[in-house]
């Protein structure tokens, strides 16, 4: 992968996987723009990437298109496009199924998934003339399910979907596209749900998530994942689904006895 002088828009780059993939982009000579809806905290990034940072709400389109010319302007036209910005919203019993209420699900909707259409609809085809390489951070919650966030778990899942359509559409034009779903990864997302599902698996640094998907680069690697169990759980659960549902089943009844019955 031919990294200097490359410009990249990294979105949620404020914090966690984001933040890191911003830095490993800038340590191989790429100009960061940085992007969050945490102004200070997007700014601290991007100029310490070398580029410069920008508070944007990647739910607003408009915002966004103004943001891209903005960065052509500055940086130059955009190669690498890290679509990663994200929400869960789990928090309380029965948001694993339906009683999560309707702005929290529209929420997740907005972010984990619309943010990545807007992005495609806008600079999809130009980036594809240079052969551009276009990432959407899903999760394995959208392969595998998050126990106890439906909304996260349903948007995440249409987040690996809409990643496999634009690989299909525009592979053939030269994007590279990338569907990064890791599992358990120390930031701030995920901080208090040590006890959770999730935790079983353990959890990494974000740093080791760029180095993961900077290597993807390289073998052009559609689907990312960080952990060994993923393509294992993935592949049970494509042979055997009721048997994967009911192990769910059992892992959620681990947890609420772990947390003295309570239900989530
Ligand atoms: N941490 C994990 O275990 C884990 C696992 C799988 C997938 N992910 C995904 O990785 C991505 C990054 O998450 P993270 O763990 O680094 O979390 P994080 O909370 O550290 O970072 C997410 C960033 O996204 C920003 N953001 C949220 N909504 C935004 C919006 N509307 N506009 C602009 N910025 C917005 C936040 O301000 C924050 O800086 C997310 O898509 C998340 O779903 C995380």
């Amino acid at each position: 992968m031919d990294y200097e002088g490359k410009v990249a828009i990294v979105t949620g780059a404020a914090s966690g996987i984001g933040k890191a993939i911003a830095q490993a982009l800038a340590a191989k000579g790429v100009k960061v723009a940085a992007i969050d809806r945490d102004a200070e905290g997007a700014k601290a990034v991007g100029e310490a990437c070398g580029g410069f940072g920008a508070g944007v709400d990647v739910t607003d389109e408009h915002a966004l298109t103004r943001l891209y010319v903005g960065v052509e302007k500055r940086l130059g036209p955009v190669d690498f496009y890290i679509s990663n910005a994200g929400i869960g919203v789990s928090d309380g019993p029965g948001w694993g199924a339906g009683d999560a209420p309707n702005a929290s699900w529209q929420a997740c909707w907005d972010v984990n998934v619309m943010a990545s259409v807007y992005a495609a609809r806008h600079l999809a085809r130009s980036m594809a003339e240079r052969g551009g390489v276009f990432v959407v951070t899903a999760s394995a919650a959208g392969l595998l399910n998050m126990i106890g966030d439906a909304p996260y778990s349903a948007t995440k899942a249409a987040a690996v979907a809409f990643a496999e359509s634009l690989a299909i559409t525009h592979g053939d034009d030269g994007l590279q596209v990338h569907c990064l779903c890791p599992e358990g990864v120390k930031t701030p997302l995920v901080k208090g749900m040590e006890g959770g599902a999730q935790g079983l698996s353990g959890y990494i640094e974000a740093d080791d998530v760029a180095r993961i998907l900077l290597e993807a680069f390289e073998d052009k690697r559609f689907l990312v994942t960080t952990h060994e169990q993923t393509p294992q759980s993935v592949a049970m659960k494509g042979t055997d689904y009721n048997r994967w549902v009911g192990g769910m089943r059992k892992l959620r009844r681990m947890v609420m006895d772990a947390n003295s019955g309570k239900p989530f």
